[in-house]
């Protein structure tokens, strides 16, 4: 037998062969707790499997590209590291995470201005377990989430896991509307519900790609003082910029209004799974209690390993040389849209991060138009998947970080071919179906107007 490696192999007559026993029907599927109902397999995962052919080019995950990474470098840290304090490192940690970590992370989070004491930080296991953990300790179910119109799919997720209602919040190019986000607070309210958080990506947004300017973050932290609304601030991107210093944090105004989630995965390296959250101490105490209830502690060897990396590395240089090749398919991926795109397509110009945020001319539906750009080899991901009540479909987002930019200029190419005869068909047969009209919604729940 020829392993797919190519080795030569003799099956063993010994070795049982392992059969999944595998059925569609679900035994179980009477006994499965409410808050599993809202779960369902993300849209960009069920895509992976078709966008990850090698013909096709993906421009739809948002997998940072971490090939610049000096291996050698990491490698001996984390030889050091088991050599040196292994046992240690091995070992179960504190639910909050490690000081030296904490003490670091305050490091990072200063180049965003923010000044924070280390005993505020817990580490978690990604931002994602920080949403997880921040949606648990505030929420019930029902309770109503406001989240930007779009937003970031892996959020949406964890609100629904936890059975909370997301009432979007209109956009315009510089982010969420501090207007429409008072509007929606007060109407909510004024209907009974009871409204727990705003939930805000202000930089280089995911999907949207665009960034709040400093005199909007000061906006959106005025309704939120004057609404007595908690700000859940995920950043995970704002280092990632591609001209200026970061726009200070919403955090940086703000000590308690604020609670603030940080991750290395885009600025060293995801699979660490290493976050974090900043939040007022009484919030932070909680945090600890259902971080230790959830694992106990965060990967000992991972803090380990970060802190390690952040000392023996010029990690701010290895910042400037992602964001650097950040910028080049950014570059590539608005050149090629220039290039290509029918007219009546617009999108956003993000400075910095990984998204750029498509807008269909009415009638084109991105969902259901998905099948046929994957024919013509060429992936993304379609605008619904950001969405929590079904809007979306004039919308796609495209990620820039992964294919180099030959790819990403052939990607672009074979979309508007597929964009260019999705519009000629629009032209001469008409729409097959309308979407719900906007103007139907109470203005809370009015999906994002940033067509830029
Ligand atoms: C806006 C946003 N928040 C959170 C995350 C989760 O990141 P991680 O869990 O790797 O820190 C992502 C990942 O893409 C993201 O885009």
């Amino acid at each position: 037998m020829r392993h797919p490696w190519g080795v030569e192999s003799t099956p063993d007559p010994d070795r049982v062969p392992m059969v999944r026993r595998d059925t569609r029907l679900d035994s179980y599927v009477d006994r499965y707790a409410a808050r599993t109902h809202g779960m369902t397999a993300s849209a960009i995962r069920a895509l992976f499997a078709v966008a990850n052919r090698p013909e096709v080019v993906s421009l739809a995950g948002g997998m940072p590209n971490i090939a610049d990474l000096p291996l050698d470098v990491v490698g001996s840290a984390l030889q050091d590291l088991v050599v040196g304090r292994g046992l240690q490192a091995m070992q179960y940690g504190s639910g909050q995470g490690e000081q030296e970590i904490r003490e670091a992370i305050c490091e990072v989070m200063r180049l965003e201005g923010i000044s924070a004491h280390p005993d505020d930080v817990t580490v978690t296991v990604g931002s994602q377990q920080a949403l997880d953990l921040v949606t648990r300790i505030f929420c019930d179910p029902g309770d109503v989430v406001l989240c930007e119109a779009p937003s970031y799919v892996g959020a949406l997720g964890v609100f629904r896991s936890f059975q909370c209602e997301v009432a979007h919040v209109a956009m315009d190019d510089q982010g969420l509307l501090p207007e429409a986000l008072r509007e929606a607070v007060l109407a909510l309210r004024a209907a009974g519900r009871s409204v727990k958080f705003v939930y805000t990506i202000p930089s280089f947004h995911n999907p949207a790609g665009v960034t709040q300017s400093l005199e909007r973050r000061e906006a959106i932290l005025a309704v939120a003082e004057e609404t007595d609304l908690l700000v859940i601030e995920d950043n995970p991107y704002g280092l990632l910029g591609f001209d200026a210093d970061p726009i200070p944090a919403i955090r940086s105004l703000s000590d308690d209004r604020v609670v603030y989630l940080g991750t290395f995965s885009k600025t060293f390296a995801p699979g660490f799974r290493i976050g974090w959250v900043l939040a007022p101490h009484a919030v932070r105490e909680k945090l600890v209690l259902a971080q230790e209830s959830a694992t106990l502690c965060p990967p000992t060897f991972s803090q380990f390993a970060i802190t390690a990396y952040l000392r023996q590395h010029d990690w701010q240089g290895q910042i400037k040389v992602f964001a650097e090749m950040y910028r080049e398919r950014r570059d590539a991926m608005l050149a090629g849209l220039a290039a290509e795109m029918p007219a009546g397509v617009t999108w956003t110009v993000p400075a910095g991060g990984f998204y750029v945020w498509l807008t269909l001319p009415p009638g084109l539906d991105s969902q259901a138009m998905l099948p046929r750009a994957v024919t013509a080899r060429v992936a993304y991901v379609p605008g619904t998947a950001f969405y929590a009540d079904g809007f979306g479909s004039r919308h796609l987002r495209l990620s820039y970080c992964f294919p180099t930019p030959e790819r990403i200029l052939e990607g672009t190419r074979r979309l508007g071919e597929v964009l260019a005869y999705e519009t000629e068909l629009l032209s001469t047969f008409g729409s097959p179906l309308s979407p719900p009209h906007a103007a139907e919604l109470p203005s809370h729940l009015a999906p994002g107007t940033n067509s830029q």
